[in-house]
């Protein structure tokens, strides 16, 4: 046979080899040691006259030496592409990182849930305030002292507009906000950011979470406000929570109250003593009057309480930078 034939004819065929199967019948058909046509060649020649030997004999091994060479190298390439379809459908699958709320978002949501079960409803206010909706209509007139316990952050302003402008240092704006275009009966939170231009250290941050609350109708009393606190807190810290009512003042509300809760020691950090946690008490007639309302006709409660604060005590958190820190340590322990 034509030694130029025959490696035409091997070649292609090894290069059609399509799996190891494949492979190993080609393998047989030219090198197998019974009747591979190789073999057989080279087997057949020591009938061959010396010029012929001489001439075919190293082309023959040449050829073997090849094809064995093509064998092994489109072996390994068959093995390789078996590999990469060899898909174990039994494997788990790689685990996708999902995030998760912020401990602070958490709280709020529950705040949220609580209150929405006792019928409140929730909506939000602006960040940016005036003064006479942070200050004036809350019965906090221009140089009262009581505007010392918010320090303020200022905005510059345009010198046409006559009400100055600034980041909200409480929720309680949005009462007013939403008196002067509601009528009573009703009752409302509104969680949300506020700022104070203030140092901060393990308890202060220029910027943090409350939670405004108010109840207003003909009849709503302090008893009432008992009911729908004392129900928060035990949701909020799973029934294990004693609370109490201190006299207080804040110029929206008379009288005025504090609330203080006391926790097991055993569950936490700030457990065994009185924390306070809420301004609240009766809303003040001069509210009343800049929202047009008649207090001999209305009346109500209204509080107010720090989220992070919140967050704090139930989940022993130290400082309350960690929530504003970006630390991924920190929030992936919730
Ligand atoms: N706005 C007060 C503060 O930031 C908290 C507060 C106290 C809100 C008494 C109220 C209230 O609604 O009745 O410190």
């Amino acid at each position: 046979m034509d030694i130029k034939a025959l490696q035409i004819e091997a070649r292609s065929a090894v290069k059609k080899a399509q799996n190891t199967n494949d492979l190993e019948e080609v393998r047989v058909v030219y090198l197998g040691r019974k009747n591979g046509k190789v073999i057989t060649l080279l087997r057949s020649l020591k009938d061959m006259s010396l010029t012929e030997r001489r001439q075919v004999g190293p082309k023959a091994n040449t050829l073997r030496h090849e094809l064995e060479e093509l064998i092994k190298r489109r072996g390994n390439e068959l093995q390789e592409k078996n590999a990469a379809m060899n898909v174990d459908v039994t494997r788990p699958g790689d685990k996708v990182r999902v995030g998760h709320l912020h401990p602070l978002t958490q709280i709020e949501r529950e705040v949220r849930d609580i209150f929405t079960s006792l019928n409140f409803s929730v909506l939000e206010g602006p960040e940016i305030e005036s003064d006479y909706y942070n200050f004036d209509a809350l019965n906090i007139p221009p140089n009262h002292p009581a505007r010392d316990m918010w320090d303020t952050f200022w905005l510059k302003q345009p010198s046409i507009k006559k009400d100055k402008s600034l980041l909200r240092t409480h929720t309680s704006p949005m009462q007013i906000r939403y008196m002067e275009t509601h009528k009573p009966p009703f009752q409302i939170i509104v969680p949300g950011r506020v700022f104070r231009y203030e140092a901060t250290d393990a308890h202060h941050e220029v910027n943090f979470y409350q939670v405004e609350g108010l109840m207003v109708g003909e009849h709503v009393t302090l008893a009432n406000f008992k009911y729908i606190v004392e129900t928060f807190l035990q949701q909020l810290f799973d029934g294990d929570v004693q609370f109490r009512f201190r006299p207080s003042y804040f110029p929206f509300v008379e009288p005025g109250i504090e609330v203080d809760i006391k926790l097991p020691k055993e569950h936490h950090r700030q457990g065994g003593t009185w924390l306070e946690v809420m301004g609240a008490g009766m809303v003040h007639r001069n509210i009343f009057n800049a929202v047009r309302y008649d207090p001999r006709e209305v009346q109500g409660f209204a509080f107010g309480m720090g989220l992070d604060r919140l967050a704090m005590i139930k989940y022993n958190i130290p400082d309350i930078r960690l929530f504003y820190s970006g630390d991924l340590r920190f929030v992936r322990q919730f």
